[in-house]
């Protein structure tokens, strides 16, 4: 089982095909997106990622990309399926992309005749795999899943910015699968990556296990937020000090208990909702998930607030940050990039910089900013400044006006 193929190579998938050839594995990749398939075979990888371009000029030789599915699982013994899952306006996920991809990967099934394991990575709503893709797999292939071919979720837990790292070393591998057959399968591709916990469960299991999670998290950051606020109102409290210290009691932990901006990214914001949706589908009451959306919500409102009471009359405003968290470019539900934009709305001339956001950031916010190439050409001639992302560089940040630091970051 050294040969796998990749169904997807986009933020996720290709830093998955990478570190599994990394790992040894000879990987075949397959997207639609002839550019994508032509830039990774020419060594340059179209999608930006901490380490990805060296991972995979390293590993140039183990992994080849293509438009042809035929070619792909016929050089492989398991897929790994990476599209994308876009949220649909009621919260939940839309599976138009797993669907045709599963679509493909059943009509080669057909005359494959060998056990093939099509492993699920998107994120997915409980019961995706086995009541729509499924189906899908069976009815292209003609044969039975569980017995001529094995179906599993492995959803991942990795943050962009550090894919390829988190992919190496998980805090443990989550398997959901069809048949134990499928599970072993996966058990020992897992267990050339690295010697974390695996888990083997249902499918359904480890497709809820995933929202849960993040749902679970988002939780945590708006407690985490709403307790910074009544550390602002409390005299001589910290906010830092008391999360830190929450921190310590191990049923807590400390991960996600920075009192700052709230959620964003391609996940958080999303999952929560998706999982408030699946909640109400099945006539449960999610009051928690809908509380942490409402605390999520305000969070850029008091830092505006905060700029009106700070700042007489609509003068410059530095905005910091861009992207929703540091190490990446991504500005997909950033609360940075809203600051910008609502300010910007309000009639306040606003400078912004971000060390990799920047053009992200020009497609949205376009004429209405100005854009620095650097930190401090950001800061000069303002009235004021927001570190609005917490990167490392802005704990330098020497300024004589006031700052608004939404993540209190220190040296
Ligand atoms: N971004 C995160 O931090 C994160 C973390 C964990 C899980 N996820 C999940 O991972 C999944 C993928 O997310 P992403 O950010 O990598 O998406 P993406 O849009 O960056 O990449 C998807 C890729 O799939 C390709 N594609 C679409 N349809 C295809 C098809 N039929 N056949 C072959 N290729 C096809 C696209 O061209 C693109 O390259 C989503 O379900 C997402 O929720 C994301």
């Amino acid at each position: 089982m050294n040969r796998i193929s990749v169904v997807g190579l986009g933020k996720l998938g290709l830093p998955l095909a990478v570190s599994l050839a990394s790992k040894g594995f000879q990987v075949v990749g397959v997207d639609i997106d002839e550019r994508k398939v032509r830039a990774i075979n020419n060594g340059i990888s179209p999608v930006s990622e901490t380490n990805l371009h060296e991972t995979l000029t390293r590993f140039k030789d183990s992994i080849v990309a293509t438009l042809d599915y035929d070619y792909a699982l016929r050089n492989s013994d398991v897929t790994f399926v990476f599209t994308n899952t876009p949220s649909n306006p009621d919260g939940s996920y839309s599976t138009r992309q797993l669907e045709s991809a599963c679509r493909e990967i059943g009509k080669v099934l057909r005359d494959k005749n060998v056990f093939h394991v099509v492993i699920i990575m998107s994120t997915v709503l409980p019961l995706t795999c086995e009541e729509t893709l499924k189906p899908i797999l069976e009815e292209q292939s003609k044969k039975k899943c569980g017995v001529d071919f094995g179906l599993c979720h492995t959803p991942e837990f990795v943050a962009l910015g550090s894919v390829i790292h988190d992919f190496l070393n998980p805090d443990f591998f989550l398997i959901g699968e069809s048949d134990p057959k499928s599970g072993r399968i996966v058990e020992n591709i897992y267990r050339k990556i690295s010697d974390s916990k695996i888990v083997r469960t249902s499918i359904v299991n480890a497709e809820l296990a995933k929202i849960a999670i993040n749902c679970f998290l988002t939780t945590k950051i708006s407690f985490a937020n709403t307790l910074g606020e009544v550390c602002e109102k409390l005299p001589n409290a910290n906010a830092n000090t008391v999360t830190s210290i929450l921190g310590l009691d191990h049923r807590i932990n400390a991960g996600c208990l920075n009192a700052g901006l709230g959620f964003g990214g391609p996940c958080f914001p999303r999952d929560n909702k998706a999982f408030n949706f699946l909640a109400k589908q099945l006539s449960c009451q999610s009051w928690l998930a809908e509380a942490t959306d409402k605390v999520n919500a305000i969070q850029v409102d008091k830092v505006v607030e905060k700029v009106k009471s700070r700042l007489k009359g609509k003068g410059t405003v530095a905005v910091l940050g861009l992207s929703y968290k540091p190490n990446t470019e991504t500005v997909e539900a950033s609360q940075s990039l809203e600051i910008a934009k609502k300010l910007s709305g309000l009639g306040y001339k606003v400078k912004v910089y971000d060390p990799q956001a920047m053009n992200e950031a020009k497609l949205i916010l376009g004429d209405n900013v100005v854009y620095c190439n650097s930190l401090q050409q950001c800061v000069e001639n303002t009235g004021l400044c927001i570190v609005a992302t917490p990167w490392k560089e802005f704990k330098h940040l020497k300024v004589s006006v006031p700052v608004i630091n939404c993540w209190n970051i220190k040296k």
